[in-house]
């Protein structure tokens, strides 16, 4: 699939690299992009296409993701695709063109209520994180069907597909994921707050917890305290299960990050836990738990950065003026992760009810309300 015919403006060196590409911004941040082609095989994988399909894409983006689905469902499949952004939807039908797929039905709307008219859907899928799951996409998805979104668990994405049953859905895969969020009137509760100019530090929270960014940006100004916790984990567990663990298992978790050019800024204020580059862009990330006027994060040595693969590397907990107890809360968080056997992020369950659906909840599962749905999160005997 000629990906340059959707990034016109990358470098043909570049553009079949496996990273995402930011297409637009506002505030400093990416809010449409061409998204890492790893994730979108996983991600179509998992919504598991047959020919002759009816498709519904939300976040149209560059229009390649719905490229590769009009190709996998063929001439009989049908594909709609919604983005919220008129002038990335005029550009999508471009690249489409471009690249011979025309027959893909692009359209501007606010995805969150799915299409109508197209409806029903065999698979529907998210190409922007979404918080919660709309009405809309639980009815207009056939009995059976596939919806495949990555959803935010606490600021810790995982990309879920789910089967359709009567009353609810039920996820049959989960893989570990980054997205942007989901913007209109479904947009989840989380907060960006900068804790200094636009290319800065920012944190991300979930509802309306208090928060005081100017005392959390004089304490990233502090000399932190670093402790070594004796832990010693890939950076994938690092990204993925312990992440999970920290947002499942602690309401005051939090990721800390910080979106920059490296070569223009100095990204050291945020500790290294997880970096992912977009374009010219990195973004570095870490998992923290805020306390009154500081926070306590996550981090391993910076040597590792591009080791995604086997090599444990020592854990570290790095304080920035947070109580003492925050620290001994970040300890045995990560000692019950590891008495729990680091649980997969693979091996987790999750049903999603409408809140007009008696939610099954079994003993050992964890809910999370959302607006439209109830969430039941459980894990798989490993
Ligand atoms: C990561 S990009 C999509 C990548 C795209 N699938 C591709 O292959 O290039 C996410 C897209 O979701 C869109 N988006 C965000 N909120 C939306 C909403 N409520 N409805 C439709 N699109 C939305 C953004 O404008 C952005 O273009």
């Amino acid at each position: 699939m000629p990906r340059h015919a959707f990034l016109p403006d990358v470098g043909i060196d570049d553009v079949y690299t496996d990273r995402a590409f930011p297409t637009k911004h506002a505030d400093g941040k990416p809010i449409s992009s061409s998204s890492q082609p790893a994730i979108m095989a996983i991600m179509l994988e998992q919504l598991a296409l047959q020919p002759g399909q009816r498709v519904l894409e939300i976040g149209a983006g560059t229009g390649y993701n719905a490229a590769l689905i009009a190709h996998l469902v063929g001439d009989r499949g049908q594909i709609v695709t919604i983005d919220i952004d008129e002038d990335v939807v005029v550009a999508a039908r471009q690249h489409l063109a471009a690249a011979g797929f025309d027959r893909v039905d692009v359209r501007c709307a606010d995805g969150g209520y799915g299409d109508p008219e197209g409806a029903p859907f065999d698979r529907i899928i998210l190409t922007a994180s979404a918080w919660d799951i709309t009405p809309a996409w639980f009815e207009q998805l056939t009995l059976g069907g596939r919806l495949v979104l990555p959803l935010s668990l606490r600021q810790v994405q995982q990309s879920v597909a789910f089967e359709r049953h009567q009353d609810h859905l039920e996820s049959v895969s989960v893989a570990d994921c980054g997205f942007m969020p989901l913007r209109g009137d479904f947009a989840g509760p989380q907060r960006v707050v900068a804790l200094s100019q636009p290319s800065g530090p920012f944190v991300v929270v979930e509802g309306d917890r208090p928060i005081d960014p100017s005392a959390l940006s004089e304490a990233l100004k502090t000399a932190p305290m670093e402790m070594a916790t004796g832990l010693r984990a890939t950076v994938a567990e690092a990204c993925g299960s312990l992440s999970l663990w920290l947002a499942l298992e602690d309401p005051d978790s939090c990721l800390l990050s910080i979106y920059a050019d490296p070569s223009v800024v100095d990204r050291s204020a945020v500790p290294l836990l997880i970096e992912w580059s977009a374009g010219d862009m990195k973004q570095r990330s870490t998992r923290a738990i805020l306390g009154k006027g500081g926070l306590v994060a996550l981090a391993r040595p910076s040597e590792t950065a591009h080791d995604f693969q086997e090599a444990r590397v020592p854990l570290s907990i790095v304080n920035f003026r947070a109580e003492p107890a925050l620290v001994e809360r970040m300890h045995s968080h990560l000692e019950a992760w590891e008495r729990a056997g680091r649980p997969r992020t693979d091996a987790l369950r999750i049903s999603a009810y409408p809140k007009d659906r008696r939610a099954q909840v079994t003993s050992d599962a964890r809910v999370l309300e959302r607006r439209w749905t109830t969430l039941v999160i459980s894990r798989d005997r490993q």
